[in-house]
């Protein structure tokens, strides 16, 4: 509510401002009047100081995103039409990419939460915060780590470039905060930051701060430093009050070293802070320098790669592990035909998957991952897999499946297909912790299950864990991610994969789930909203008996395969009920009677959904939250972060943890903190599997629609066992070792505890201790040296899975980290892009007149050209490589309509360097008939330039109007606006 009366006032408060009514001055007291109480409303352990990170980082991405897609558009010569209230939704809507929206907040949200989590790792480093004149190392710091992220985006590694990004911006954003940037009359970003090849110079040698007179610290830098552009910034220390002599300090409640002479800080963290009166200026810049590196990476990776970075075009996920043993023809043969049918019926429709994955295995050998967004390529890499040899042998399923986990975005929709039992088992619970982390959901399509041949032991009954532990790995992990253990025939497997089309789509969302083993008669009630679409319900189990009841009392027995309600679909112990009746809004009733196990599923189509991490809360200096890469603890309180998605009027109004088993549910009030995020604190935790259900409201100004209830389709689990990774590196240089010290402790009784450790990459792993024993409440360190081979390629990762398991086998916990693997980056010059001749005679009417430019290009002792692009300009491209002395030059030649008089190219190196050069024409006569959406004023310059990466200054070359998200940003960007 109050965010709603917040951003009223905003839009009021524009207009006046549009219609130049209020003075600067006033503006900004107004803005900080409403910040401070905008603050003291919000959520206090996110106080201003981590919102700032997370908005500024959101400002900036959305920002930074309408300008690609606003280019696209451009270049493909359609309208684009700016969202009037920029959100993740409407701005996926904008950019014709309505499906989106999930994967993009998931990608925010992953920046944004290892931007916070900076302030709880590296809490004490000085490089990490810009304090103490760690100006060259925090450089440094930001520099290789966006060579880590374009070198991860250019193998596809999104996550981990995500992480990177999420940290280097937190760096980057403290700068505007902690030094003295701002003090000096900046208002721009500091490029040489994000620019290795530029000197940091004028680090202030000298005393820089005075005492402050009180609590008034606004004149406390002495004059000269900001007169003579000395770069100073305030030193920060927790434990003693040492500084050198005469040196700023960074101030605050935490800060001792503020206590000492000169007493007082100058930082800017917010509005209470010892230069407070500055924090929305330079808030307002670090948004800027934000950009800048945004557009620096955009650069470097190409729009549709950076789009993807976004988690822009991750919509519908093609995800296959495949058996590629001898029995398996058939089922290959019918992935190859779903697959085609998949692609053929989609071609050219935003339902047209956006991403194909396809790992094969058998015995030994599995892997390579295919990722591709080619669907030709796609089709032949189907086409070559060839089942071959491999007796009765279980396969290696497990590792294939390892692979596709941690290869795929997360929430991806995994198929496995084979008809033989895991060789691999001892991956179980690294499968599990990969599950849990990447909530994706697996679902296995177990063939010959039924026949003589069958290489799965065991016979056609739905197998409980003790009558068929072959096969009940596979229902274990299914179970445990939502998915589903499909037992087919080779015959009637074209049935059952009809669930691949229908849960290849980012928009399916989960509305009930449930397993019941050992089986019980229960009804299960569920409500499906007016946004639900395509509502099918999934019951696994043999010889399930049945009755759906509609929202109006029409109601179908499993018995009719085509009925009152719609149609059932019945192969093996899969059964997908299709209700076709034109009113299903309302509350739905699945009543079952079952001897055999079986599980509940209920999923649909709808824009409305949520994300949620399990969060630890940091307080002290910089107050933090960690998103856990663990199991939360058990018999302890745990809060839970939800960012719902859908738009503005989809508010929760209850978060649960529920029991799979009984679908008992542990409610707790919401607390609020943005307007899509919510925290939800738990007391305690259930004991066994859970998921976490959202229940809520949807409204817009024009009509409320009622209530809607999600669940989680990945189930979660508590655990008395902790693995934390002291030192998380982060990357690891090929041909070298990292060495990773861990801790396993526990709030439960003591013992041997049994470790085991994995990797995705079959990296060598040394130094594992195969156990430890523990006390009880008690913790014990151990260490794992993992050595990436010399050959492994710049920019992909391993994930490496440390898992700790209680005696007894009844509990374990695991550590999950992403490293990334980057081959130290040596070439930090851009490459450089020089015009040398331009042909321009555009007079009369620019559509029947042409220039063209030539520029040579080189990278000189670089890594050499990579990529030669058009940012800007709608002419076409020629390029052609020369040797000239002993250096490779690109010969580049541009033609375009004197329509489109201007031109940018951007020029990126191998490293990722970026370098461009612009050059635009004079038009003599405006014409009323340009073809093409040029920009309005066709008349420019006469005096070309070429420069050199203007391109880094995107947040110029795209000056858009101010995002309103919610409150707290539609102020800053509403500041930022004005300063422009
Ligand atoms: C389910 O509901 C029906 C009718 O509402 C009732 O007759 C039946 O006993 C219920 N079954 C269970 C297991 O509660
Ligand atoms: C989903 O429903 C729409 C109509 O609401 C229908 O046209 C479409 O074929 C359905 N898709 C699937 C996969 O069932
Ligand atoms: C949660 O538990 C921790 C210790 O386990 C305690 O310090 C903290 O106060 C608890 N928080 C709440 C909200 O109960």
């Amino acid at each position: 509510m109050v965010c709603h009366c917040l951003s009223l006032f905003l839009q009021i408060f524009l207009q006046i401002m549009t219609m130049g009514l209020l003075a600067r001055t006033s503006i900004t007291l107004f803005l900080m009047v409403f910040l401070l109480k905008s603050q003291t409303l919000a959520f206090k352990l996110f106080s201003f100081r981590s919102v700032t990170h997370e908005i500024i980082t959101r400002v900036a991405i959305l920002e930074t995103t309408i300008g690609v897609c606003r280019d696209q558009a451009l270049r493909e010569g359609r309208d684009f039409v700016p969202p009037r209230i920029v959100t993740e939704e409407s701005l996926a809507a904008a950019c014709s990419s309505p499906l989106s929206a999930k994967g993009f907040k998931r990608s925010i949200k992953k920046i944004v939460g290892r931007n916070a989590w900076v302030d709880v790792r590296h809490v004490f480093s000085a490089k990490h915060h810009f304090d103490d004149e760690s100006f060259l190392r925090g450089r440094d710091l930001i520099t290789k780590g966006v060579f880590t992220v374009k070198a991860s985006v250019k193998q596809q590694r999104y996550e981990c470039a995500r992480e990177k990004l999420g940290e280097v911006l937190h760096t980057l954003q403290d700068f505007y905060s902690h030094s003295n940037w701002r003090e000096m009359g900046n208002r721009r970003p500091y490029s040489n930051l994000i620019k290795p090849s530029s000197p940091i110079e004028n680090i202030a040698d000298s005393a820089t701060c005075r005492s402050c007179i009180g609590n008034n610290c606004s004149g406390n830098i002495l004059e000269q430093i900001n007169t003579q552009r000395k770069l100073t910034s305030g030193y920060f220390n927790l434990v003693s009050s040492n500084k050198p002599e005469g040196k700023c300090s960074h101030g605050g409640f935490f800060d001792r070293s503020s206590g000492r002479d000169p007493k007082g800080g100058i930082n800017k963290d917010d509005v209470d802070a010892s230069h407070g009166y500055l924090h929305i200026e330079a808030a307002g810049t670090a948004i800027g320098a934000t950009k800048e590196l945004l557009e620096d990476i955009r650069a470097a990776a190409g729009d549709s790669e950076f789009l993807r970075l976004m988690g822009f075009t991750q919509t519908s996920v093609l995800c296959f592990v495949i058996d590629t043993t001898g029995s398996m023809s058939d089922d290959i043969a019918e992935v190859r035909r779903v697959t085609s049918s998949i692609i053929e019926s989609r071609k050219g429709t935003s339902k047209q998957p956006s991403e194909y994955i396809l790992v094969p295995f058998n015995d030994p050998d599995y892997g390579p991952l295919t990722r591709t967004t080619d669907p030709e390529l796609f089709k032949s890499k189907m086409g070559e897999l060839q089942a071959h040899d491999g007796g009765d042998a279980p396969e290696m399923s497990l590792s294939g499946l390892q692979l596709a986990l941690t290869g795929s975005p997360p929430q991806t929709e995994i198929f496995v297909f084979t008809d033989a039992e895991a060789k691999d088992k001892w991956l179980k619970s690294t499968i599990l912790a990969l599950i849990e982390r990447t909530k994706s959901s697996v679902t296995f399509m177990l063939t010959n299950a039924f026949s003589g041949r069958s290489r799965i032991s065991g016979g056609p009954q739905f197998s409980s864990r003790s009558s068929n532990h072959l096969i009940g790995i596979y229902q274990e992990l299914a179970q445990a991610s939502g998915g589903q253990a499909i037992e087919v025939t080779k015959a009637t497997l074209p049935q059952a994969t009809s669930i691949i089309v229908d849960t290849s789509s980012s928009s399916l969302v989960t509305v009930l789930q449930a397993v019941r083993n050992p089986a019980k008669a229960e009804n299960f009630t569920f409500f499906v909203d007016s946004s639900l679409q395509n509502l099918t319900i999934y019951i696994t189990c043999n010889s399930p008996n049945y009755i759906i009841t509609s929202p109006t009392g029409v109601s179908q027995r499993s018995s009719e395969l085509s009925g009152a309600l719609g149609t059932i679909n019945k192969v093996g112990n899969f059964h997908a009920v299709h209700p076709n009746i034109s009113d299903q809004t309302g509350e739905w009733l699945i009543s079952i009677d079952s001897t055999q196990p079986y599980t509940v599923k209920v999923v649909g189509k709808s824009g409305i959904d949520f994300l949620f991490e399990f969060i630890e809360i940091v307080d002290g200096p910089h107050p933090s939250y960690a998103v856990l890469k663990s199991r939360p603890k058990a018999n302890s309180n745990v809060t839970l972060m939800v960012t719902m998605v859908g738009g503005e009027g989809v508010r929760p109004t209850e978060i649960a943890l529920v029991e799979t088993a009984t679908s008992k549910s542990y409610n707790v009030t919401v607390e609020n903190f943005e307007s899509d995020q919510f925290i939800a604190t738990f007391p305690s935790v259930p004991a066994g599997e859970f998921q976490v259900r959202v229940v809520g409201e949807i409204s817009s100004t024009r009509a409320s629609t009622g209530p809607f209830q999600r669940q989680t389709s990945t189930q979660l689990r508590a655990s008395s066992v902790t693995v934390t990774v002291q030192s998380d590196a982060g990357t690891l240089e090929p041909g070298r070792s990292l060495t990773l010290p861990f801790t396993v402790s526990t709030s439960g009784s003591g013992g041997v505890f049994n470790i085991s450790v994995s990797n995705d990459r079959s990296f060598q792993m040394t130094d594992v201790p195969s156990s430890l024993t523990l006390e009880t409440g008690g913790s014990v360190n151990g260490t794992v040296t993992l050595t990436a081979p010399g050959n492994t390629p710049s920019g992909t990762d391993v994930t490496l899975t440390i898992e700790a398991e209680a005696p007894g086998a009844t509990d374990f916990n695991y550590a999950v980290l992403r490293i990334s693997v980057v081959t130290p980056v040596t070439d930090i010059t851009p490459p450089v892009c020089e015009i040398v001749s331009v042909n321009a005679n555009c007079s009369g009417n620019c559509s029947l007149s042409w220039w063209d430019l030539s520029a040579n290009i080189t990278d000189r002792n670089g890594s050499g050209i990579q990529r030669v692009e058009v940012s800007q300009g709608l002419g076409t491209l020629n390029t052609s490589t020369v040797l000239d002395g002993g250096v490779n030059v690109t010969l580049v030649f541009y033609a375009a309509s004197c329509c489109s008089p201007q031109v940018e190219l951007v020029v990126v190196d191998s490293a990722g360097n970026v370098g461009s050069c612009s050059r635009s024409v004079t038009v003599e006569v405006s014409t009323t008939t340009s073809p093409t959406s040029t920009p309005a004023n066709t008349t420019t310059t006469t005096t070309a330039t070429a420069s050199l990466d203007t391109v880094t200054n995107g947040a110029e070359r795209h000056p858009s109007l101010p995002v309103f998200l919610w409150f707290t940003v539609g102020f800053i960007s509403l500041y930022q606006f004005m300063q422009l």
